[in-house]
């Protein structure tokens, strides 16, 4: 049979590429940085399989370019809000993302956010730095006590969220979750649902966990902040699109809300620059699945996906709209 091709449209992990065997595919190979938006298309044409990351748009136009010998998106991502999955499913192509494989590095970073946010250590890293004169003092750089029985809110409670809870209930913290599907007044093991209103209004920390979604962009705005307790924190590992960024800005500023730490943004890879000018704000540029491990099995999923398909079999993690 002749050999079908495979577009990769960024390198991978070394362990991942690594493995790629040029004697199964023609392998076309992007770089570290994301393809143009004409390198995407133009090496996308006649490919049997294309490899993408979230940074990477696929739409009618992609497929169209990429024409109809393509079977497969393998996206390195547990989210897929950069495809639109309806078009593919009407040209025939299977989308596939990398679930499962991501979620407790992502809870790790999650709460990493969460203890460095609340009790202030990137602020007290850049006090330090700033050589500002200082002496110890009860007063000096004192956080919230997550310990003493903060109550957690989470909203999205599938597998990164549940992750996210048990490393909350490890430090002692109450957990409360809203998850569309649940319904208040149902537990979890230690976990309470609430409504959404009483998640507002309960949480010291409130923390993200839900796909993009027509009906989830923005479910994080002006209104919805001024409802949290003026002392609580926002934290956002899941896409930035759920959260109005601008919102956020002046609740930060107005101190409706105290703190917030996020690791997407609205118009990724761009930052807003006023992010930059807010206080109590922590930043990180999308990180949270970055361990070393987890990323070789985001990659090592999204190829197993390709071979699957253009061996004519069933992808292990195919995206199915419901
Ligand atoms: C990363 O944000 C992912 O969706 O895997």
């Amino acid at each position: 049979m002749a050999h079908q091709s495979v577009y990769i449209a960024r390198t991978l992990t070394e362990t991942a590429m690594a493995t790629l065997d040029r004697s199964d595919h023609e392998l076309r190979i992007g770089s570290e940085a994301p393809p143009s938006r004409e390198e995407l298309l133009s090496q996308s044409r006649g490919a049997a399989g294309v490899v993408v990351t979230l940074s990477e748009r696929i739409d009618a136009e992609f497929f169209d370019a990429a024409g109809p010998n393509l079977k497969i998106v393998a996206n390195v991502a547990v989210g897929f809000d950069n495809i639109d999955v309806n078009e593919a499913k009407r040209r025939g192509v299977i989308v596939t993302n990398t679930p499962g494989v991501l979620d407790e590095a992502t809870a790790d970073h999650t709460f990493a956010m969460i203890l460095n946010l609340c009790r202030r250590v990137s602020e007290a890293d850049h006090f330090v730095r700033s050589g500002t004169p200082w002496v110890w003092g009860p007063r000096m750089l004192v956080g919230l006590d997550i310990s003493a029985g903060a109550t957690l809110g989470i909203i999205g409670f599938g597998r990164i969220g549940k992750a996210v809870a048990r490393r909350a209930e490890a430090f002692n913290m109450r957990v409360i979750a809203f998850e569309a599907q649940r319904t208040p007044g149902d537990v979890d093991g230690t976990v309470s649902f609430v409504g959404f209103e009483d998640i507002l209004t309960q949480s010291d920390v409130i923390s993200l966990h839900l796909p993009l979604l027509p009906s989830t962009r923005h479910i994080i705005d002006a209104a919805v902040l001024a409802r949290m307790k003026p002392t609580a924190y926002l934290i956002n590992a899941a896409r930035g699109g759920v959260v109005d960024e601008a919102a956020l800005i002046a609740a930060l500023n107005s101190g409706t809300i105290r703190g917030a730490a996020i690791d997407t943004f609205e118009n990724e890879p761009f930052v807003n620059p006023a992010l930059l000018d807010t206080d109590n704000l922590l930043l990180t540029p999308h990180i949270a699945s970055a361990g070393d491990r987890t990323r070789d099995r985001m990659c090592l999923l999204a190829l197993k996906n390709v071979d699957e398909v253009l061996a004519g079999r069933e992808p292990v993690t195919q995206v199915v709209l419901r």
